[in-house]
């Protein structure tokens, strides 16, 4: 077994960044994904976990140079769901017994939307209680607007560092975009007591694999307990998606090294949450199952009406367009299957990590 692994493979936080990055730069994969299927086995169990992704709106104040709904995009057509469909979606996710769900939206900063949200919340929690997941992804707010949808019954927050390198960070936003408040904003939600995750693009156009390694080392500062990345994508109506060409070989390089960030942060943090998401199905379409057997234990179905689906592409290539909710329920169902794992109907599916109460 290559000693890396083996080193890797008993214990949380024993590599450094120059072996991070040198499992990164392992060709044949078979064994590192193998170690990190036995580890997420160890710490999560058999069994992924579901969050029914709600796409709440794609108006956005951001304008994000890889984002296909940033704000300088004029050529997506911009929506907002009603707080009884998002409602509605919820509910039938938690009827599904999808266990969890994720709202997620462009980014807003105002007491209109802060209040949207937290009746929503409200709401949600009359007919679920405590037995429904809730995780927001809306950006950075303020430990106010942080504070009273914790309070109205969220307590998952997902935020993306995108890179960890604040060179690469500036590169890939306008300059009023700041990396500093958005690691602030992490610090905050950690400290506020959310189950915290964060996440990165793997493939960026200048992203070096020492940036990925540094990455994962990121992850632990932060002291995350749930971590969502994917390989980066081009969109064609975006700066950075101009001129790149969604090649086969392209994409086959994207996805293993998306596969191969799992792996290794898996290796590297053992007992978080790790999601196989939808970008990776972009690029194959095996690549959440491909996701699961390299160390992720988690899987976000999308729960929004299929028409409001074509208006939230992040990047080209999105999968599940033309399904509906029910269709997309029973595909995943049937994938995971395929893979001999199984889906955890009903489960909330808390990060160990978090659980332990684990700190540095
Ligand atoms: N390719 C891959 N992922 C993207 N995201 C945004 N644009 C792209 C893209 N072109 C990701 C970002 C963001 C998340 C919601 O989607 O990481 O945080
Ligand atoms: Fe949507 Fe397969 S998950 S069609």
């Amino acid at each position: 077994m290559n000693p890396l692994i083996r080193k890797a493979l008993n214990k949380p936080y024993r590599l450094s960044p120059e072996e991070l990055r040198e499992l990164l730069s392992l060709e044949d994969t078979e064994e590192l994904f193998r170690a990190a299927y036995e580890v997420k086995l160890r710490h999560t169990g058999k069994g992924v976990s579901l969050r029914g992704l709600i796409e709440l709106g794609n108006y956005c104040c951001k304008d994000c140079y890889y984002c296909g709904i940033r704000k300088s995009n004029f050529r997506v057509g911009r929506y907002r769901l009603s707080e009884d469909d998002v409602v509605r979606m919820a509910q039938w996710a938690y009827e599904q017994e999808y266990g969890s769900v994720v709202l997620q939206s462009g980014e807003l900063e105002s007491e209109k939307n802060t209040v949207f949200i937290e009746r929503i919340l409200r709401r949600i929690h009359t007919f679920a209680g405590e037995n429904l997941g809730i995780t927001l992804c809306f950006g950075e707010q303020t430990e106010e607007v942080y504070r009273r949808w914790l309070e109205a019954g969220a307590h998952r927050y997902l935020l993306r560092i995108e890179t960890s390198s604040p060179e690469l960070y500036a590169k890939l936003h306008p300059a009023n975009h700041s990396f500093e408040r958005r690691k602030e904003c992490l610090r905050t939600l950690k400290r506020l007591g959310y189950q915290t995750g964060s996440g990165v693009m793997c493939g960026l156009p200048g992203q070096t694999l020492e940036d990925l390694a540094h990455d994962i080392i990121f992850f632990r500062e932060v002291d995350l307990d749930m971590i969502g990345m994917g390989p980066y994508l081009p969109h064609h109506d975006t700066p950075l998606g101009q001129g790149i060409e969604l090649t086969s070989e392209y994409a086959a390089h994207q996805l293993k090294l998306g596969l191969k960030m799992i792996a290794v942060t898996r290796l590297y943090l053992h007992d978080v949450n790790i999601a196989a998401t939808t970008a990776l199905q972009a690029l194959d379409d095996r690549g959440r199952e491909q996701g699961l057997l390299a160390g992720a234990n988690v899987i976000m179905p999308n729960v929004t009406d299929t028409e409001y689906r074509r208006s939230y592409q992040l990047y080209e290539n999105k999968p599940c367009l033309d399904e509906n909710s029910a269709k997309c329920r029973n595909c995943l169902h049937w994938r995971v299957l395929s893979i001999g794992e199984e889906i955890n109907w009903g489960k909330r599916g808390d990060p160990p990590h978090f659980r332990k109460g684990n700190s540095k």
